[in-house]
């Protein structure tokens, strides 16, 4: 492990509008409010980061917007996506499309600790493999799966940028962790678990 530091739109526009005939058709019931899906602090940070850009590129705040969703919420749903795009004034797909682009933005939600193992090739030469399989079977979980504590979280990830550190695997995006042979996967789930409990108990 690298250190000893872990654990550490065109929005649907308005609701509602007019059908083709011209008749007002009611808002659609969903929870997208700012106080359902994001703090009031959190609305602050979001009007931050657009505040970086011109006004006619707000959009380029979409992925610091969405970071802080998932900080707030541990995960980004299709509602959180809308909210976001109505914001930015971008297709909701678009946000969606960034959303599935990168790793570190998760879909569905996740354990306290998200392990990302490398299967990229320089990993996979290096036993990148043997490293999910080791933490998939220790675990007790599938590759994606989340076990029924809700600890942990194992996925495989593209490149993580530290091929020569291979097999190479990220503590919830932030944490690398190198050189994860079967003994020191099971050195950093012990220490994860350690530290889930002491958490508990503070
Ligand atoms: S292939 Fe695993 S870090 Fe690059």
């Amino acid at each position: 492990m690298s250190g000893q530091t872990l654990p550490g739109a065109n929005a649907p526009a308005t609701p509602g509008g007019a059908a083709p005939g011209g008749t007002p058709q009611p808002a659609p019931a969903k929870a997208t409010t700012p106080a359902a899906l994001v703090s009031e602090a959190g609305m602050q940070r979001f009007a931050r980061e657009v505040a970086k850009y011109p006004p006619e590129q707000k959009q380029s705040a979409v992925m610091a917007c969405l970071a802080i969703v998932q900080q707030e919420r541990g995960w980004i749903s299709e509602q959180s996506e809308e909210f976001v795009a109505r914001y930015l004034g971008m297709p909701t797909i678009a946000v969606h499309e960034v959303t599935t682009f990168y790793n570190m933005y998760n879909q569905q939600p996740v354990g306290r600790f998200k392990l990302n193992v490398c299967t990229n090739l320089p990993c996979q030469l290096r036993d990148g493999q043997l490293a999910l399989e080791h933490l998939c079977t220790r675990l007790g979980v599938e590759e994606g799966g989340t076990t029924a504590d809700g600890l942990f979280t194992v996925q495989k990830s593209e490149c993580l940028g530290a091929c020569a550190d291979a097999p190479v695997m990220l503590v919830n995006d932030r944490q690398m962790c190198s050189f994860m042979t079967p003994e020191r996967l099971d050195e950093l789930v012990a220490m994860l678990a350690s530290h889930a409990v002491i958490e508990r108990a503070a």
